[in-house]
Parts: structure tokens; C-alpha cells; sequence
């Protein structure tokens, strides 16, 4: 909508996880290296967790990229919600294993199959589970044996587990021991320091074709970093708004006032807000207040 009036090639602030916007953080550079790091190096099971937000799906699917440049086989399961039935029949579907999809004993042949050609010719191949904190136990269980496919080489499947910090709890649970057992690599993704946030706006932007940008003063982009708390899709959907503010207002430069109304509109909360602030009053008020009956 403000594109044009910007001089936008395409919207900065989408919320999808485009690669193309990819910014190569500290932490986003030491993980992704990691991930391609446990494929190449066949290690077996890597997890991948980070708060609500902080960008693990943008991160998969720069991995699904270097697979594909790479030609390397890989199954990707975004929908977690799955029985083990579904499981079987969604890896069957993404690998197009030549089988019956319906049938566990088909699929597990056939992928078999598919492992031990790839290890021949020095390949592999690699199994991604996105929002892994929603998998059942059973499914999970599946996994785990999964795992125990190897040769002499190593893993004859890499598997990668990403998913919110539950899935940390998740596989502290005395039931998924043996799973826990087997993962060698962990990636942690934290929320963005404020020079990352500031880095991560600006590179949005160079993208989208603004390389100077001045639309985000400085000390903007402070107050965006402390009300998002430095969550990438936060930050993303505040800075979205802010530009339609200024569009509307005619401006090419966002406000303190601008932010103020756009955290109102989404009623967005961090340490010290005023809505927050104004809650604990109002609750306390409450509580002031006089039983009547
Ligand atoms: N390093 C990054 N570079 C560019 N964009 C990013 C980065 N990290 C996150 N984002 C952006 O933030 C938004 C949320 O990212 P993403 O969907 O990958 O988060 P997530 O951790 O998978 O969230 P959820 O826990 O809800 O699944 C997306 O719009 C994505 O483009
Ligand atoms: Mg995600």
C-alpha cells in the first residue's frame, strides 16, 4: 500500500519467512552454520529452539535452500499435528517414496530403500519437523527409531527437531530419555540485542531498496527494540504499522507519537508499559474497592 510512496521494490515487513530477507545475526549465522554443520557431517538429531517468533522457520528454510542447491533429499513437516499414521504417510509423500503411503511397513521398506542408496553414493538425507513441541509422544517415539538407521559412515538421516522451549521440556520427560540421549547438536535462537535490531530493520529495508534508510530515527528504533523486546515478527508487524502511519500522515519519517498509537492499536505490552502499568492500577483499584452486594 505505501510502497510506491517509499520508493519500495516490495514490502520490507512482511511477515512470511522469506529467506530473501534473511539477516545473518551473530546467533541467526552461528545456527544456520550449525544446521548445515549436522547435515553435512551426518551427526543424527539436531534440535533447534527459540521463543515464539524469533525466526526458526525463516532459518529452515534457509537450510531448504543450501538442500536444494545441494540436491540433497529432505522431507519437511511444518504441520506437527500428525498421528504416527500421518507421519509416515507425510514422509512418504515428501521424499515421493515409490509405495503404498498408507502402510508403515511400505514406507519404512521403501525408505530404507531410498537410505541406503543415497549413503552409497556418499549422500544423505534429511528429515526437518517444524513446531516439534506439538509432536506426540508416540510420533516422537517413531522418530527416535528413525534415528537408529546408520552405517559405518554415520546417520543415514539427519534429523532436525525445531520447535519453542517446550520442546526442551518435552525431552526432559523420563519417557524420551533415549531420544535426548542421541541429539549432538542444540541451537538456541534468543530474541535480537538492540544493535541486531537496529542492523535487522536497516537490512530490511536495503532490501526492499531503501539502503540509507531515515524513515526509523535512532532513538525510534531504541523505543522499537524495548517495546518489541526483540522479537523479530514484533518487530516486523510495529514497524509495518509505523509506515502506514507515516504514509497516512503524509511523512517519510516515523514518530515516538506514531509508535505510541501503533503499541495502543495492538496492545502490545514490555517491561515498564504504560498499559501495563495502567492494568496494575486499575486491578488495584478493584481490589480497593468495597464489596457490594
Ligand atoms: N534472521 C532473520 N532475518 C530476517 N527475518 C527474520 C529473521 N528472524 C525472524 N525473521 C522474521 O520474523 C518473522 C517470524 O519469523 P519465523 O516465522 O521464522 O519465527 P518462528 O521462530 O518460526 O516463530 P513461531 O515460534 O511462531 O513458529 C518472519 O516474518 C521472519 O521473516
Ligand atoms: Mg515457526
Amino acid at each position: 500500500m505505501y510502497n510506491a510512496f517509499f520508493g519500495f521494490s516490495e514490502s520490507p515487513f512482511n511477515l512470511s519467512p522469506d529467506p530473501a530477507f534473511f539477516y545473518r545475526s551473530e546467533q541467526h549465522e552461528e545456527a544456520l552454520a550449525n544446521l548445515v554443520y549436522g547435515v553435512q557431517a551426518r551427526k543424527g538429531f539436531i534440535v533447534l529452539t527459540g521463543e515464539v517468533g524469533t525466526g526458526k522457520t525463516t532459518m529452515l528454510e534457509c537450510l531448504r535452500d543450501y538442500m536444494e542447491a545441494q540436491f540433497i533429499e529432505f522431507a519437511f513437516l511444518f504441520n506437527s499435528r500428525i498421528n504416527a499414521e500421518q507421519f509416515f504417510e507425510m514422509i512418504a509423500y515428501d521424499l515421493d517414496l515409490p509405495c503404498s503411503r498408507t502402510s508403515k511397513t511400505e514406507v519404512l521398506f521403501a525408505l530404507n530403500q531410498l537410505l541406503v542408496e543415497q549413503a552409497q553414493d556418499g549422500r544423505t538425507v534429511v528429515l526437518i519437523v517444524d513446531e516439534a513441541h506439538n509432536l506426540e509422544w508416540e510420533v516422537l517415539e517413531e522418530i527416535r527409531l528413525l534415528g537408529n538407521l546408520e552405517n559405518r559412515n554415520g546417520k543415514l538421516i539427519q534429523i532436525i527437531l525445531a520447535g519453542q522451549p517446550e520442546l526442551d521440556r518435552k525431552l526432559d520427560a523420563p519417557n524420551l530419555r533415549q531420544l535426548k540421549q542421541r541429539i549432538v547438536l542444540r541451537c538456541n535462537l534468543q530474541p535480537f540485542t538492540l544493535r541486531d535490531a537496529v542492523e535487522y530493520i536497516e537490512s530490511r529495508l536495503e532490501h526492499a531498496g531503501m539502503p540509507n534508510q531515515s524513515v526509523f530515527p535512532e532513538e525510534l528504533m531504541a523505543e522499537i527494540h524495548l517495546r518489541t523486546q526483540g522479537i523479530p515478527r514484533v518487530i516486523n508487524a510495529v514497524c509495518d504499522n509505523l509506515l502506514l502511519s507515516a504514509f497516512a500522515a503524509e511523512t517519510k519519517t516515523c514518530t515516538v507519537e506514531m509508535l505510541d498509537e501503533v503499541c495502543e492499536d495492538m496492545r502490545l505490552e514490555w517491561p515498564g508499559s504504560r498499559r501495563r502499568a495502567r492494568m496494575r492500577e486499575e486491578a488495584e483499584a478493584l481490589q480497593r474497592t468495597p464489596f457490594q452486594a
